[in-house]
């Protein structure tokens, strides 16, 4: 069976208040359409096909990635005319589905059921039972409970809005049914549009049978018209995420308190996450980790038994073994840790490597540095690594023990267990293991005395 989707998102989104196109705005990082189309796509033998108008090119720029039949909608009159603009592009034979780009939550089983009950005698309707169903379509039901047709709010009597099924607006349908049946809509009615789901009464008429099923969850089928509703399903999408973690066996301090946006491309056991913790981007995070509360992580690497402190933002790094890190740590893009690196509080470190054993206990800055093993950098140690023009790599050789409140001036070699002494400013390669250090010599003037203040 081959399907076609086709995903409704020429839609304005006036509520949401913004310049930015409704479905350009985002659930854990990724654009509303993104997670509709990463669902469908999820389904075998599928092409996807999306409806965009309001702000299209907008939409077409940020997502050209996707590997989607655009199609424009150029005024829109209608959820129905907005599929029309695929008509040309259906096959007899394929299953039609048709979802809707501002409904992001929607899960791939649920899409799975609803294909699969199509056929040519058969259309299949997502419905939902909600206590509130002001504004939506309402599905009608005969005697014997088939379903007859749609109608909308706007256009149903006082009985038919009470109604509690509603119509998700997510349907699937034969292609060669559907085409006939939306080359015969009109905008007859109160918001004089060509409502698509005025094909029910037509497969009805044609004795289609319309089966029914429901998603597993109410906030499957929730839209997104404005910005409290987008922070719903936000938290809504974190806590599945949430779950979907500890149930791999990640202790998580409080599921509510963590946020994912992006993926875990590997993750170990018996993980420790504590509060208000953010991963972004692509992570892999070894086993027996624990991260610390109001820690931000960005497309690193973490290795096994690493210890990660509280308030650490860490971004493109990567986290040998053993190492623990902060509180109160930064490792800006390119830093490499080899195993068992303990960097402390208030350091930055930035495109440089830091190789095992090494420690960084205190408010320093490392950048553009080569780091051996076994290295003690003391308090406050900074590399100068930029003359306001161009950068500068420091090396730092195996065993150094640099003092604390240095500078290092890069470009600059510290040699092999070369000591340097306290609040030097190194402007020269150190040889190995020597005491090199630069330094006022400290002098105490004899018989100096204290001014004293006169008595009035
Ligand atoms: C639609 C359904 C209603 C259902 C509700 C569920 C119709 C006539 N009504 O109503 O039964 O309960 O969804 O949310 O189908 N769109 C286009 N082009 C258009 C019009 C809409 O692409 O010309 C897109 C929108 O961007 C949106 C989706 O279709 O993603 C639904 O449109 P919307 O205006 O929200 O439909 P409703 O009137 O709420
Ligand atoms: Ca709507």
């Amino acid at each position: 069976m081959k399907i076609t989707t086709i995903i409704l998102a020429a839609g304005k989104g006036t509520r949401m208040r913004s310049e930015l196109p409704k479905i350009l705005h985002q659930i854990a990082n990724r654009p509303l359409l993104k997670h509709v189309y990463d669902t469908a796509k999820q389904l075998e033998n599928n092409s996807v096909s999306i409806v965009v108008g309001h702000g299209a090119e907008l939409v077409t720029g940020a997502l050209k990635e996707l590997d989607a039949n655009w199609v424009e909608q150029r005024q829109q009159l209608g959820t129905g005319h907005a599929v029309q603009q695929v008509s040309k592009q259906i096959a007899d034979d394929d299953t039609v589905l048709i979802l809707y780009g501002d409904v992001p939550l929607l899960r791939c089983s649920t899409l799975k059921s609803l294909v699969s009950c199509v056929n040519n005698q058969s259309l299949a309707l997502l419905t939902v039972n909600l206590i509130s169903p002001a504004g939506y379509g309402r599905i009608v039901r005969n005697e014997v409970g088939q379903v007859t047709k749609i109608v909308e709010e706007k256009d149903a009597t006082t009985i038919e809005k009470q109604i509690n099924e509603i119509n998700t607006g997510i349907m699937a349908v034969q292609g060669k049914q559907l085409k006939k049946w939306l080359s015969q809509l009109n905008n007859s009615n109160a918001q004089g549009e060509y409502y698509l789901t005025d094909v029910i009464e037509m497969a009805v008429a044609d004795q289609i049978n319309i089966v029914t099923s429901q998603p597993e969850t109410e906030d499957e089928v929730l839209g997104v018209n404005n910005r409290i509703q987008l922070s719903h399903l936000e938290r809504v999408y974190q806590l599945e995420q949430a779950n979907n973690l500890m149930e791999q066996g990640v202790t998580l301090r409080d599921p509510k308190r963590f946020d994912q946006r992006g993926s875990i491309v590997n993750l170990g056991q018996d993980i420790v996450i504590d509060i208000n913790v953010i991963l972004e981007g692509n992570n892999s995070i070894g086993s027996h980790v624990k991260i610390g509360a109001n820690t931000c992580i960005k497309n690193s690497i973490i290795g096994d038994h690493v210890e990660i402190l509280a308030n650490c933002v860490i971004e493109d790094a990567e986290i040998g073994r053993g190492c623990r890190i902060g509180p109160y740590a930064r490792l800006r893009p390119e830093s490499v840790l080899r195993e068992d690196v303990h960097i402390g509080n208030f350091v930055e470190i930035k495109k440089s490597s830091v190789a095992t054993g090494s420690k960084i206990n205190h408010l320093s800055y490392i950048g553009d540095t080569t780091v051996g093993s076994k290295v003690n950098i003391g308090a406050g140690t900074i590399t100068c690594n930029y003359d306001g023009v161009n950068k500068f790599r420091t090396i730092i050789e195996d065993g150094a023990f640099i003092g604390s409140d240095t500078q290092l001036v890069a470009p600059v070699i510290i040699g092999k267990n070369a000591t340097i002494g306290a609040g030097s400013t190194i402007t020269k390669d150190s040889p190995d293991n020597q005491l090199t250090l630069s330094r006022a010599k400290q002098l105490t003037i004899a018989g100096w005395q204290r001014p004293v203040k006169k008595e009035k």
